[in-house]
């Protein structure tokens, strides 16, 4: 099927964000039908799905919604002022020159104490594999990737900007639940999910901002289809013979897809060459005929 949204390459991304879908875009993005009224995006991250969807044109407002506030904040401000988020990740980022690793941990303290966006800003460029992780007391705990400075300032500016400029007409964000940034959602709309990494065993892993609540997504989905909301949902997968995650009941109706997602760098780390697999769940009415 013909993909009619620009390059992922000429997509701004100023936010470096593990499970970011900016690599999948384009073959998620080719099931999102033009003239979209409101595509919501209610576990936002880095946005990926909405700058795709925003540089093809194809809906004409976006609600971005994640519960992590300090994120939700940071696309507030790129929406209503990239330089001064620029400008404060500039200084940020010189001022790692002369003790990096030291420059970190007191950019990660600060964070702590005054959840400063900017700050999330530069310690996601830092840390390793762009990682949100958190300890029991609620801290930001991940650890600095000695082996990279971060995107450089001047092209942090130009992303900051880009992505400022594709949504700022159109976009409203909220901070909190994705239940709740969904309540108007209706005919003409479209809802992508991506919820956080639901694990391999189902275990409750405490390094992650928010856990899963399975039942509660199901639930969620139901009310959604049943108010005639098209959605779209990436949810399990699998690299080489470990799944990640369980399947979306089939009493919901969705139609279950399988995308490739490359070749997974854990599994290379280890000397294997494994190929992640990622399922996506569509409303029926989003897929063309030919793909059912
Ligand atoms: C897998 S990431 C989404 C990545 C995103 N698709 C991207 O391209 O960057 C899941 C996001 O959901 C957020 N989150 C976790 N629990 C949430 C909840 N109950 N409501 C809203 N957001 C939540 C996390 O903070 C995280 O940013």
């Amino acid at each position: 099927m013909r993909c009619n949204c620009r390059p992922v390459a000429a997509i701004p991304h100023p936010i470096a964000y593990q499970g970011s879908k900016r690599r999948l875009a384009a073959k998620i993005l080719a099931f999102v039908p033009d003239g979209v009224a409101t595509l919501y995006e209610p576990f936002c991250g880095s946005a990926a799905i909405s700058l795709a969807a925003a540089a093809a044109g194809k809906a004409e407002r976006i609600r971005l919604n994640d519960s992590l506030v300090p994120l939700s904040t940071l696309w507030r401000r790129i929406l209503e002022d990239p330089k001064a988020i620029a400008e404060d990740y500039l200084r940020l980022w010189h001022a790692q020159d002369a003790a990096p690793a030291r420059h970190y941990d007191a950019v990660r303290a600060a964070f702590n104490r005054d959840g400063d966006p900017a700050k999330l800003l530069f310690l996601l460029a830092r840390c390793v594999k762009s990682a949100v992780r958190f300890n029991a007391a609620g801290e930001f705990n991940q650890s600095p990737d000695h082996r990279r400075r971060g995107t450089r300032p001047e092209r942090m500016r130009q992303n900051l900007l880009a992505a400022s400029a594709l949504l700022r007409e159109r976009t409203v964000v909220s901070a909190g639940d994705y239940a709740a940034a969904l309540t108007e959602a209706g005919p003409g709309d479209v809802v992508y999910l991506d919820p956080p990494y639901q694990g391999t065993s189902g275990a409750r892993d405490a390094r992650y901002h928010q856990q899963l609540d399975r039942w509660r997504l199901v639930a969620e989905l139901e009310r959604l289809l049943d108010r005639g909301v098209d959605v779209i949902v990436s949810f399990d997968g699998r690299c080489g013979r470990q799944h990640y995650g369980r399947e979306l009941p089939a009493e919901l109706g969705l139609l279950r897809l399988e995308l490739a997602a490359g070749r997974s760098s854990q599994a290379t780390l280890l000397g294997r060459s494994e190929q992640t697999v990622e399922s996506l769940y569509l409303s029926p009415q989003l897929v063309p005929a030919a793909q059912r």
